[in-house]
């Protein structure tokens, strides 16, 4: 369903990240792995060599800490490796504190908004170059329950997921005219990660699903079956 396309996943070293990069490499991707921790990276990789799938290759990058000179390495070895990119998938995030307003620390709420919010902005400009190149460019930001809904503790959180939502449309509207790049959200739903861990420590992860049985709409959204589908958001478990 992927084959031949160039596909970059953020926070692919880990949890979601991770399944739907090893599942897009394994439907005939070929992927850019980027994450800010080289040996979660590089068990991707390895994966995804183990499986017989085309070759991927590791972008480091810290998005907490990033600078524009980091922002234009990342376009130019895209540019000179694969010319143009077809699939955008923004899934590294961070929980930031679960805390309330009142108490909420301001460092952690600036750090949250850049990684989960503004980074995804950054990267978004910087790859659209690349993305106007491809025939069929699919974006895909990543969402949550509480992107749409406002919850008590849920702080910035909850914040950059509102935002993410706003970008992706804002995106979208400004495509309007360009029926050859969409943008849409994904909200994956309680999955068995580290991050839901975080969030909720009592709770038994065996009664969630893991993150590789959650991905038929990662797949179908960034493949040609989605075309049409622009500016939505889309939840992946419907109660
Ligand atoms: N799991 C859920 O129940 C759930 C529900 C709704 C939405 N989501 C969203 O789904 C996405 C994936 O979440 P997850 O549950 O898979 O989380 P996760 O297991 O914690 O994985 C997050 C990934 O993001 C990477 N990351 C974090 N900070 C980064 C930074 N500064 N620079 C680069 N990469 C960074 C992590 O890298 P490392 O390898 O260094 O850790 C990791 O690979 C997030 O956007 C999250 O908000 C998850």
């Amino acid at each position: 369903m992927l084959k031949d396309k160039t596909i970059l996943v953020t926070g692919a070293g880990d949890g979601i990240g991770k399944a739907a990069a090893i599942k897009y490499a394994a439907l005939g991707a070929n992927l850019i792995l980027l994450g800010r921790t080289l040996s979660n990276l590089e068990k991707s990789y390895d994966e995804i060599i183990s499986n017989g799938s085309p070759t991927p290759i590791i972008s480091l990058m810290d998005l907490s800490k990033a600078d524009a000179n980091d922002y234009q390495d990342l376009i130019d070895n895209l540019s000179d490796k694969y010319g143009c990119l077809d699939g955008l998938l923004l899934n590294a995030g961070i929980l930031g504190d679960r805390a309330p307003i009142s108490q909420y620390d301001v460092p952690t709420w600036v750090n949250t908004l850049h990684v989960n919010l503004t980074a995804q902005f950054i990267l978004t400009q910087t790859l659209l170059p690349a993305l106007y190149k491809s025939k069929n460019a699919s974006v895909i930001f990543t969402s949550s329950g509480v992107g749409k809904i406002g919850k008590a503790f849920w702080g910035a959180y909850s914040v950059s997921k509102f935002g993410t939502e706003a970008l992706c449309q804002i995106l979208s509207a400004e495509h309007h005219n360009e029926p050859s790049i969409r943008f849409n959200c994904i909200n994956p739903g309680p999955v068995q990660t580290k991050m839901r861990k975080l969030a909720y420590p009592l709770e038994d992860e065996k009664l969630l699903l893991k993150p590789e049985d959650i991905l038929d709409k990662y797949i179908w959204l960034m493949s040609d079956d989605s075309l049409g589908i622009d500016g939505q958001s889309i939840d992946c478990q419907t109660s």
